[in-house]
């Protein structure tokens, strides 16, 4: 059988998750490869017997780079898929939503796997959460994980009864954030990036490594409405030139 493992990963948690799963599959038998997101093309998805997408869970859900990817791909019949998030304890629905949107396309979720990864959300910045996640133990659970899924594989082709996995809604008040966080809410929420223009050097390193192409140079960075508020931008600038005001958020939220 031939697997193909597609992650999108910020932080290197769902990155070292993926090479896991990779392992676990590899292990089993099963020849895997394992790529980004940004560099998997249709055609590797059409090879694949067993496609695998994993994402880091951003504003409780799978972030807009990833569903834009899940929206596009070629329409399958039935073909099996394997689903896996990182989070930084609050995943929501994301599994369940994956799966929906998955089987939109034709895929069908036959397992996830879902970790801990230590959360460099900007707000906290002074304590990232969950640091040193995931630890050698989640990565383990996650090699068994991708060592299972052969068998898993062979369920759902050869078993009519075979039951496809089960997520439970998760309702209350997390689910209302998920929904504020989104569209143009997000404007309104949290704060706005932009580039101090004394500090930037106009590297392009922010536009160069923004995932969702929302940075032009003109000729400081200028970020429009692609912009998915994952503050990659911010973290990765040399010269730490985005400035962002945490403060009032961050007394509303009492944090
Ligand atoms: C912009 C952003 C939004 C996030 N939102 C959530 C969230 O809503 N719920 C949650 O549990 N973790 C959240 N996290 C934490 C990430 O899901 C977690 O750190 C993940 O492991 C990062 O994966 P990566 O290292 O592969 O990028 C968020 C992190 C970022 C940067």
């Amino acid at each position: 059988m031939k697997a193909l493992i597609v992650y999108f990963s910020q932080t290197g948690n769902t990155e070292r998750v993926a090479a896991a799963i990779g392992r676990g599959l590899e292990a089993a038998g099963v020849a895997c490869r394992t790529v980004a997101l940004a560099d998997a093309r249709p055609e590797m998805m059409a090879e694949a017997e067993l496609v695998g997408i994993g994402t880091p869970v951003f504003y409780y859900k799978e972030p807009t780079v990833v569903r834009d990817w899940m929206a596009r791909l070629p329409a399958a019949r039935g073909k099996a898929a394997f689903t896996f998030i990182t989070h930084g304890g609050n995943p929501v629905n994301t599994l369940r939503r994956m799966q929906k949107q998955l089987g939109r396309r034709g895929y069908t979720v036959v397992k996830s796997f879902t970790a801990l990864g230590y959360d460099s959300y900007p707000m906290y910045f002074k304590s990232f959460r969950e640091w040193g996640r995931p630890e050698a133990d989640e990565l383990r659970l996650a090699a068994e994980f991708g060592e299972r899924l052969s068998g898993e594989v062979g369920r759902f082709r050869e078993d009519r009864n075979f039951s496809r996995p089960r997520y439970q809604f998760v309702g209350g008040a997390y689910f209302f954030r998920s929904m504020l966080c989104q569209g143009g809410m997000m404007k309104r929420i949290f704060p706005r990036l932009e580039a101090d223009e004394k500090l930037c050097t106009r590297c392009g390193t922010c536009r160069k490594n923004c995932p969702t192409g929302a940075i032009t140079m003109g000729p400081y960075p200028r970020i429009d409405d692609k912009c998915m508020w994952c503050y990659l931008c911010e973290r990765i600038c040399p010269v730490q030139a985005f400035r962002t005001d945490w403060e009032p958020l961050r007394k509303k939220l009492k944090i």
